[in-house]
C-alpha cells in the first residue's frame, strides 16, 4: 500500500510486514526517513536528526543554519559536488564540465500496477498484486530531471526501485553515473554479505562486519561475472537464518555493476547499487532519457531464511515468465560431459535410447553441433548446422529424438566470435577491439559488438532459421569469457563510454525477441557456468545453469550460496558422471541425485554407460523428481545447515505452503569414526500436525522441530537420504 501525505510530503510503502518512508523537507530535499519492520500512521522524520557538524557544507536555502547539511541527512537518492561526500547515485556532466548534482522534489503520484521498464528486466505486476509511485526530482541549474519509480508487490514484502534521468534543457549533458538504488541507515551495526567465487566455485556468501568507509563488490567484466553477484544483505550483527533484520538487494542486471556499502563519520551506512561507473559515460541529447536498471529490495524482520523465501517467492511469481506456464519442466538429459565436442546423430540417438526408458524427457545437444566446430577453437558465429555430424540438419535428427518420446533442446553462444569462422573472416570488425591494440582472447574466442543492431539481426537471422527448421523446446545461451577490448566502431570517441552498458541491451534485446518468437521454448542461460547468475537474466531465462562444477559435494556450496536470492526452480543442476570432471571425486549416483534435486535436476552423463544398478536408481529418481515436483521446484526452501561450517553434513528442506507435505535432504560431507548421534531439528512444518516420514514412523511436526529428527549412523563418504514428510 501506498500512502501519500501530500500537505506533508511524507511518502510511505507499506507491505506486510515492512514499512518504507520519504519525506520531502522544507527545502525539498528528498530525505530517506525509515525502512524496516512495519510502521504505522506515523511521520518518521524524527529519526532524521541536525547537529552543527564542524567541515558540513550548508546549502544556500539553509542561510546560517549551520545544522543542515547534504553531508549528514539520509538521501532518498544522492548527488554529487554539492555537499554531500558520500557515495553519490547520480553523477552529471555538464556542458560547462562542471561535475555534479543537486535534486529537489517537485512531486510524484501513485499508479496501479508496476511500472515495466522499456528494454530492461523488470519484476511484473498487476493491478490485483502491485502499486506503482512515481516520484520527481529536478536539478534545476542542470535542467536535468530524475524520476523514481517503486514498486510494491505487498504480500512478498518486496520493493522495486528504478530511476530515469530526462534531459530537459536544451545542451546535451552527460551522465558519469546513475545508480538503481541508494539506501541510507541511521547506524552502522550492521554486517555486509556479499556472495562471491570463481569459475567452478561460484557465490560462496563472505560476510564481516561494516567498518568505517566504503566496502562492497563488483564487476568489471561486461558480466555480472562468476566473481561477485549483483545481490548482496545488510543484516543485524546477530540475524541468523530465523531471526534479526535483513535487508536483501538484488539487481536486475547482467553487466558490469558496483554495489557499494559506506560507513560515514558519524556511523550512518549509505547502500549504493547499479552499472558500474567504471567505463561509464552516457551523452544524453536534449529531450532525451537514461533508465537505470530495476534493483529489488526485501526486508526481512525474521532472519536470512525468510528474507530468501520471499526472494523466491517474488522471483517466481513475479520475474519469472515460465514457458511451461506452471507445468512441470521436463527431466533433461545434456550431452556435454559425456562426449564434449566428440558426437554425431547417431550418438544423441543412442543417447535419447537409454535415456527415455529410465524417466528422462527432454535431449539437450550442447556445443559442437554447427560450423566447423570440433575444439573450442573454432566456428562460433557460423550458426548452421554441420551436416557431416547431423546428416539432414535438425530436421531429420528431432523426429527421431521424439519417436523415442523425448522433446529436442539445444545449446547456442550468439555473443561470440572465433577467428576461425566463416562470420569473422567476412566481419572481423564486428569484434570488439581497441583500434590499435592486439586482439584478447578468452576460450579462444572474441566478443561480438552486441551494441550494434545489424551484429545482432545478422547472428540473430541464423540463429532464428535453425530454430525454426524443427521441433525445438528448450535453448541453452551460453556465454563462455569476459569482455575486454571492448571499444565500438559504431559511436564516436565521446559516447565509447555507453558500449558495456548498450551490449547488455543488445543481448536483452535479443533475449526479448527470442522469446517473442519462440514463447514455447524454454530458455537456460548459462555463461561458462554460473558467470551470468542474476535477477536480470531470469527474467529472460526461466533456468540459469549455476556452475559448470557438477560435483555433487562442491554443489552444495554453490547451491547454498545461490539459495540466498535465487529460486530452486531457477538453479540448472546436473547429475553428472564420476570420477568428476572438475575435482576427481566419487560420490554415488543417489547423492548426485540428492544434491540435483535442490536444483532443476538432469543428467549430464553418457546413459548407455550406467549399470543396471544405476539404471534402477536413475528410473527411481526421475519418477520421485516428477511425483514431488511442486514440493522441490515450488515449496518453501529452507536452509538446515550452513556447508561452509565443515559440519559432518549439509541438509535443507523444501516445505509446500500448506505445510502438509516436507522433503527433506541430506548429504555427508565429513567421516569420522566412533560418531556422535545427530539429530537434525526441522523447519517450517505445522507444529500441532503430525507427519509420517518415509511412508513410515510418525512424529508431531513440534517433536520435528524442537527435539529434531534421529539421523542414522552414516558408514562410508558422501552418504545421503531424503525423508519426506507427510501430515497424517
Ligand atoms: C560452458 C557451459 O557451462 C557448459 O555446460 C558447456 O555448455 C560448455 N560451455 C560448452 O562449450
Amino acid at each position: 500500500m501506498i500512502v501519500l501525505d501530500k500537505e506533508n510530503n511524507i511518502l510511505t510503502l507499506h507491505t506486510k510486514n515492512t514499512t518504507y518512508q520519504m519525506k520531502a523537507d522544507q527545502y525539498r530535499v528528498l530525505t530517506h526517513t525509515y525502512y524496516g519492520p512495519r510502521v504505522d500512521g506515523c511521520d518518521l522524520s524524527y529519526l532524521v536528526r541536525y547537529a552543527d557538524r564542524a567541515c558540513a557544507p550548508n546549502p544556500d536555502e539553509a542561510g546560517e543554519d549551520r545544522t543542515y547539511s547534504l553531508n549528514t541527512i539520509p538521501q532518498e537518492y544522492s548527488t554529487c559536488g554539492v555537499g554531500d561526500y558520500r557515495l553519490p547515485s547520480i553523477e552529471l556532466e555538464l556542458p560547462s564540465g562542471s561535475r555534479s548534482a543537486d535534486l529537489r522534489f517537485t512531486g510524484c503520484e501513485v499508479r496501479r500496477g508496476k511500472y515495466a521498464l522499456e528494454g530492461l528486466p523488470a519484476f511484473r505486476g498487476t493491478g490485483e498484486d502491485a502499486q506503482t509511485l512515481v516520484i520527481r526530482l529536478e536539478d534545476a541549474a542542470a535542467q536535468v530531471e530524475v524520476e523514481l519509480y517503486y514498486g510494491v508487490f505487498e504480500e512478498y514484502d518486496l520493493i522495486t526501485r528504478a530511476a530515469r534521468v530526462i534531459n530537459r534543457g536544451t545542451e546535451p549533458v552527460r551522465l558519469c553515473q546513475c545508480a538503481s538504488l541508494c539506501l541510507d541507515f541511521p547506524g552502522a551495526d550492521l554486517d555486509l554479505v556479499t556472495f562471491d567465487g570463481c569459475h567452478l566455485m561460484e557465490r560462496a556468501p563472505h560476510r564481516a562486519p561494516l567498518r568505517p568507509g566504503v566496502q562492497g563488490v563488483g564487476s568489471t567484466r561486461g558480466t555480472s561475472s562468476h566473481q561477485h553477484n549483483p545481490f548482496v544483505i545488510l543484516c543485524g550483527r546477530s540475524a541468523d537464518e530465523d531471526h534479526g533484520l535483513c535487508y536483501g538487494a538484488s539487481l536486475l542486471y547482467s553487466g558490469s555493476f558496483q554495489a557499494l556499502a559506506e560507513v560515514s563519520q558519524y556511523d550512518s551506512t549509505r547502500l549504493v547499487m547499479g552499472v558500474n561507473p567504471w567505463h561509464f559515460c552516457w551523452t544524453l541529447a536534449p529531450g532525451q532519457a537514461f533508465t537505470a536498471p530495476e534493483a529489488a529490495l526485501v526486508c526481512s524482520p525474521r532472519g536470512l531464511g525468510e528474507m530468501s523465501r520471499q526472494f523466491h517467492r517474488a522471483i517466481r511469481a513475479h520475474l519469472i515468465q515460465d514457458p511451461l506456464e506452471g507445468r512441470r519442466r521436463p527431466v533433461l538429459i545434456n550431452n556435454w560431459e559425456a562426449t564434449y565436442f566428440d558426437f554425431d546423430a547417431g550418438k544423441l540417438v543412442d543417447f535419447a535410447k537409454a535415456a527415455a526408458p529410465l524417466g528422462v524427457e527432454l535431449l539437450v545437444m550442447d556445443d559442437g553441433w554447427f560450423g566447423k566446430r570440433d575444439n573450442d577453437c573454432g566456428g562460433l558465429g557460423d550458426w548452421y548446422v554441420n551436416t557431416g555430424k547431423l546428416p539432414g540438419g535438425l530436421e531429420a535428427l528431432v523426429p527421431k529424438i521424439q519417436e523415442l518420446g523425448m522433446s529436442f533442446g539445444i545449446w547456442i553462444e550468439p555473443e561470440m566470435v572465433n577467428e576461425d569462422s566463416a562470420l569473422y573472416r567476412e566481419h572481423s570488425d564486428w569484434a570488439f577491439h581497441i583500434p590499435g591494440r592486439p586482439p584478447v582472447r578468452g576460450r579462444s574466442q572474441l566478443v561480438l559488438d552486441f551494441s550494434r543492431e545489424e551484429v545482432r539481426r545478422h547472428i540473430y537471422g541464423q540463429i532464428k532459421s535453425v530454430l525454426s527448421s524443427a521441433d525445438v523446446s528448450y535453448v541453452k545461451w551460453d556465454m563462455n569469457r569476459s569482455l575486454s577490448n571492448v571499444w565500438s566502431a559504431a559511436l564516436p570517441p565521446e559516447r565509447q563510454g555507453e558500449v558495456y552498458h548498450r551490449y547488455v541491451l543488445g543481448v536483452y534485446e535479443m533475449l526479448d525477441q527470442l522469446r517473442r518468437d519462440f514463447p514455447h521454448i524454454l530458455i537456460e542461460g548459462c555463461a561458462g557456468g554460473g558467470g551470468r547468475f542474476d535477477a536480470g537474466m531470469l527474467y529472460y531465462t526461466p533456468q540459469i545453469w549455476c556452475s559448470d562444477n557438477t560435483d555433487a559435494i562442491d554443489r552444495l556450496r554453490i547451491q547454498y550460496g545461490t539459495s540466498f536470492c535465487y529460486p530452486v526452480s531457477s538453479m540448472g543442476a546436473h547429475v553428472s558422471a564420476v570420477p568428476n570432471e572438475a575435482n576427481g571425486r566419487c560420490t554415488s549416483i543417489q547423492t548426485r541425485g540428492v544434491a540435483a534435486m535442490a536444483g532443476t535436476f538432469g543428467y549430464e552423463m553418457d546413459p548407455g554407460k550406467t549399470t543396471p544398478e544405476e539404471k534402477e536408481v536413475i528410473r527411481a529418481q526421475t519418477a520421485f523428481f516428477k511425483e514431488h515436483y511442486d514440493l522441490i521446484q515450488r515449496g518453501d526452501y529452507y536452509r538446515l545447515t550452513d556447508p561452509f561450517q565443515n559440519g559432518p553434513y549439509t541438509a535443507w528442506e523444501q516445505v509446500s505452503p500448506d505445510r502438509r507435505e516436507a522433503l527433506v535432504s541430506l548429504v555427508t560431507t565429513a567421516l569420522h569414526a566412533a560418531p556422535s548421534f545427530q539429530t537434525l531439528k526441522l523447519k517450517g512444518l505445522d507444529p500441532g500436525l503430525t507427519y509420517q516420514i518415509n511412508g513410515g514412523d510418525t512424529f508431531p511436526g513440534s517433536a520435528l522441530m524442537e527435539a529434531g529428527y534421529p539421523l542414522p549412523l552414516f558408514h562410508g563418504d558422501y552418504q545421503s537420504m531424503q525423508l519426506y514428510c507427510r501430515a497424517i
